[in-house]
């Protein structure tokens, strides 16, 4: 059973909640890189970010990680050989323990937790110990010239200006496998999409994408495109009073986890790969209409509004409907923007959805 931390909600524990809250929300909403300089203020605020906000983008972090772990992101690892892991601008250091949990990082690997902070640095390497005694944890940067295995990197990108930026994205080049999950705002998503435009050259992207060619979201005319997702929470998100609480208190939907993210591997690594014309994915959520839902698809030929009619394909429009589905990645055949025949996917028979009939 999950131990939740006590919130003083009455006290001053309300107060460093709400000022995490405004800085992130903030920094997350105008896409302005933020020019302050730390604001871990005390260990408490380190604390209280790790049994909320940070929880919350450790559900982020599962969902990625299964999606990763599914394209295949976790072979390659040369036998006998411990990985070189960062978790850059770790804050509490969720990433890597999620990783380490969903057996990404293989016993015996160096994970260096780098953030600018000194005590964000000493809390995520002591609760990552305190999660593994097989893991080498340590602070700070791998050596220069090191071999990285993985970088995880989480909710950074408001953060940096153009310098920061450039530095990360510099270690992200050098890593094998990359691991970034950013909020689902607008601005950020698509500065995401343009750091993997940088990166397709040498790194083959393998989720969200379908396909491994130019973001279609960054094309001209696609403006008020980005790539963006919706995990599904636990099911504590929906059944604990502690988040009930959260949410209320903090006024946060606890049920939507609007993300973006990447999941890349190193192109003498990655597996063989052909895109497939019929891979698809649904950026955000379908909208649904009488009889039909219009839904942005990304495709090998860019991102199209298309539409679904029900009587093409009832239990995919019923699974639309329901929005219980997280990922929701299909092979369609089209005609025009009409998706005419759904091939595989959440809804389509044999798939492990189950879909209520109306
Ligand atoms: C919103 S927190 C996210 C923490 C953690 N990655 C997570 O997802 O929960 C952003 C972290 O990035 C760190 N950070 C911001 N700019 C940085 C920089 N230029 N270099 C290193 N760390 C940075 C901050 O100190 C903070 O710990």
């Amino acid at each position: 059973m999950t131990d939740y931390l006590t919130i003083d909600w009455r006290g001053r524990d309300r107060g460093r909640l709400e000022r995490m809250r405004s800085l992130f929300l903030a920094r997350s909403e105008d896409g302005e890189p933020a020019a302050t300089g730390d604001y871990w203020l005390t260990d408490r605020d380190l604390e209280l970010y790790d049994a909320t906000y940070g929880a919350r983008i450790g559900w982020k972090w599962d969902s990625v990680l299964a999606e990763a772990l599914a394209a295949g992101l976790g072979a390659g690892s040369a036998a006998g050989e411990a990985w070189n892991v960062v978790d850059w601008g770790c804050g509490t250091g969720i990433a890597a323990r999620r990783a380490f949990a969903a057996g990404l990082i293989p016993g015996g690997a160096r994970v260096f937790m780098d953030d600018r902070s000194s005590p964000a640095r000493s809390f995520a390497a002591g609760r990552l110990r305190e999660a593994s005694a097989e893991l080498d944890v340590r602070t700070g940067s791998p050596p220069p010239g090191a071999a990285i295995d993985l970088a995880l990197i989480s909710h950074v990108l408001s953060e940096l200006d153009t310098h920061g930026l450039d530095q990360l994205q510099a270690l992200a080049r050098r890593a094998a496998r990359v691991v970034w999950v950013e909020p689902g705002a607008r601005s950020i998503a698509r500065g995401l999409s343009e750091v993997r435009e940088g990166l397709l050259a040498t790194h083959l992207p393998l989720a969200p994408c379908p396909h491994s060619g130019a973001c279609g979201t960054l094309a001209p005319g696609n403006e008020d495109q980005w790539c963006h997702h919706f995990p599904e929470p636990p099911q504590e998100a929906f059944i604990e009073g502690f988040w009930a609480r959260f949410g209320q208190e903090l006024e946060i939907d606890r049920r939507s986890l609007a993300t973006s993210f990447l999941v890349l591997m190193r192109r003498d690594l990655a597996p063989e790969h052909d895109d497939d014309p019929t891979r698809a994915r649904i950026l955000g959520r379908p909208r649904i209409e009488k009889g039909k839902a219009t839904a942005d698809v990304c495709d090998a030929s860019g991102v199209t509004r298309c539409e679904l009619w029900k009587r093409d394909a009832p239990r995919v429009w019923r699974t639309w409907k329901k929005a219980s589905r997280a990922t929701l990645d299909y092979r369609f055949e089209r005609e025009g923007t009409r998706i005419r025949r759904v091939l595989s996917g959440p809804g389509v028979d044999g798939s492990t959805d189950t879909a209520d009939e109306e």
